[in-house]
C-alpha cells in the first residue's frame, strides 16, 4: 500500500533570525517594549481594526512587527509555494517580483530565500530583474530596506511608496501580496489589481471568516478577469462554501518557529506555532494540462479527528457536480506506525491523493493510497 507524504515546508534558505534582531531592527527593543508594542499591534489587527493606519510609522511598533511578526508570517509562503508541482511562469522570461504591502519585506524576502536555494522545481530559466517593495507606511519601507542592506547586499531592490509602471514586454510580474488585502475595500483593491497587472497573484491573508469571504469575492472576480487558481481550489469551479457557516476555508500551518522567535512568542503570550492562514495563487499562463493534474488532488481541507483505527478528514474535491466538501476515512491498519505518525501531523491546505475504496452509508468515502503533498 502505498502512502507518499511529502513534508510541509522544504523551506528554502532560512532568514538569519539572530542578525535581523541585533542589527536591523529601526529601535532597539527591550522585552518590555517588546511585549507593550505586540500587545499594542494584536490589538490592531484582531480587535480595534479602525486603528490599522499608523503602525507603520512608528519605529517601536514597526520593529516588533519584524522582530516578530515577519519571520513567522515568512514561513507561510513556503507552505503555499510547497503545494505546487512547479511555480507558474513562463521560462526564460525575465521576471520582477512586487511585494505590494511589504511591511518590512517579509514576503519579498521569503521568496528570495526560497529562490536563492534553488530549492522550488521553478526558475531555472527565469531570470529575476528586480525586487519592488511597495508600501504606503515610510517606517515599514525603512525598515525593508536596512533588513536587504544587512542581510540581502546581492539582491537588486527598490523601495517605494508606489506601483511601478506598468511592465515592459517580455518581463513578467509576479505580485506578492502579504496580509494587505484585508487592509483595502473592495473597489480600491480591484483598482489595484488592473494597475497591477500580474502574471501570477500569491496572496497570504488571516485566517479569518472575514478574510475568506474577502477571498472568495476576489477569486471569483479574478477567474472572470482570465486568472486561473492554482491553490488551493483543485478546480475553477464555484467555491463550494458560502462563509456563512461554522467552516470557512482556510490553512493551518503547524510549524516549528527558530528560539529567539518562540522566546518572543512566549513574551507577548502568542502562539504561531500553529498559523491558521489564507493563501491563494493565480496565474494567467496555466496549460490544460497542468489544470488537468491539478483536478486529481483533493485540497486537504479539515482534520477532524482520529481514532485509534482511522483518521477522520474532511477534503474539497471535484466531483461531477462541480467542487464539493467531502468526508473521508483512512484506515490506520494498512500503514505502518512511521507512516501513521507522519498522517498525524499532516495540515489542512496539503493536497492529497487518493483512491475510494467505499462510499459508506452516510456518505463518508473511505479512501486508501493516499499521497499527501
Ligand atoms: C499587516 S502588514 C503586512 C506586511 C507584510 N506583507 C507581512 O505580511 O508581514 C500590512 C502592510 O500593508 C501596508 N498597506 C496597507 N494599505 C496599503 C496600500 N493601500 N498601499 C500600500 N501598502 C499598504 C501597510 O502599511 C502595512 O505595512
Amino acid at each position: 500500500m502505498v502512502v507518499e507524504i511529502l513534508f510541509l515546508c522544504r523551506l528554502g534558505r532560512v532568514m538569519d533570525i539572530e542578525k535581523l534582531h541585533a542589527e536591523c531592527l529601526l529601535a532597539p527593543l527591550t522585552d518590555a517594549m517588546f511585549k507593550n508594542a505586540c500587545a499594542s499591534l494584536n490589538e490592531r489587527f484582531t480587535i480595534q481594526r479602525n486603528r490599522l493606519t499608523g503602525y507603520g510609522t512608528d519605529d517601536g511598533l514597526v520593529s516588533a512587527y519584524t522582530a516578530f511578526y515577519m519571520p513567522t508570517n515568512m514561513k507561510k509562503l513556503s507552505f503555499v509555494l510547497d503545494r505546487l508541482s512547479r511555480l507558474p511562469l513562463k521560462e526564460d522570461t525575465p521576471l520582477e517580483v512586487i511585494d505590494f504591502g511589504c511591511g518590512p519585506g517579509t514576503f519579498g524576502f521569503a521568496l528570495y530565500d526560497i529562490l536563492q536555494s534553488g530549492d522550488i522545481n521553478a526558475l531555472a530559466s527565469t531570470p529575476i530583474v528586480r525586487y519592488h517593495f511597495v508600501d504606503t507606511a515610510p517606517g515599514m519601507l525603512r525598515q525593508a530596506k536596512k533588513i536587504q542592506q544587512h542581510l540581502y547586499p546581492q539582491m537588486d531592490a527598490l523601495f517605494t511608496t508606489s506601483v511601478p509602471a506598468a511592465k515592459q514586454h517580455p518581463e513578467q510580474r509576479l505580485v506578492l501580496l502579504g496580509n494587505v488585502a484585508n487592509e483595502m475595500n473592495t473597489t480600491a483593491l480591484e483598482m489595484l489589481l488592473k494597475e497591477l497587472a500580474a502574471d501570477v497573484l500569491v496572496f497570504v491573508e488571516p485566517g479569518t471568516r472575514a478574510s475568506f469571504v474577502q477571498m472568495r469575492s476576489l477569486r471569483a472576480g479574478l477567474l472572470a478577469e482570465g486568472y486561473r487558481i492554482v491553490y488551493p481550489c483543485p478546480t475553477q469551479e464555484a467555491c463550494p462554501l458560502n462563509g456563512g457557516g461554522d467552516d470557512w476555508c482556510h490553512q493551518v500551518l503547524k510549524a516549528s518557529l527558530e528560539p529567539a522567535v518562540a522566546r518572543l512568542g512566549q513574551l507577548a503570550g502568542l502562539d504561531r506555532t500553529v498559523m491558521p492562514f489564507i493563501g491563494h495563487v493565480y496565474t494567467r499562463s496555466q496549460t490544460r494540462s497542468q489544470l488537468a493534474e491539478l483536478r486529481q488532488s483533493a485540497l486537504l481541507f479539515r482534520l477532524k479527528t482520529h481514532s485509534k483505527h482511522a483518521f477522520f478528514w474532511e477534503v474539497c474535491m471535484a466531483t461531477q457536480e462541480g467542487l464539493q466538501l467531502k468526508k473521508v476515512e483512512l484506515p490506520k491498519r494498512s500503514h505502518s506506525r512511521q507512516a501513521q505518525k507522519a498522517l498525524e501531523h499532516v495540515c489542512a491546505g496539503q493536497r492529497i491523493r487518493f483512491e475510494v475504496e467505499k462510499t459508506l452509508g452516510n456518505g463518508t468515502l473511505r479512501i486508501r493510497n493516499v499521497e499527501v503533498t
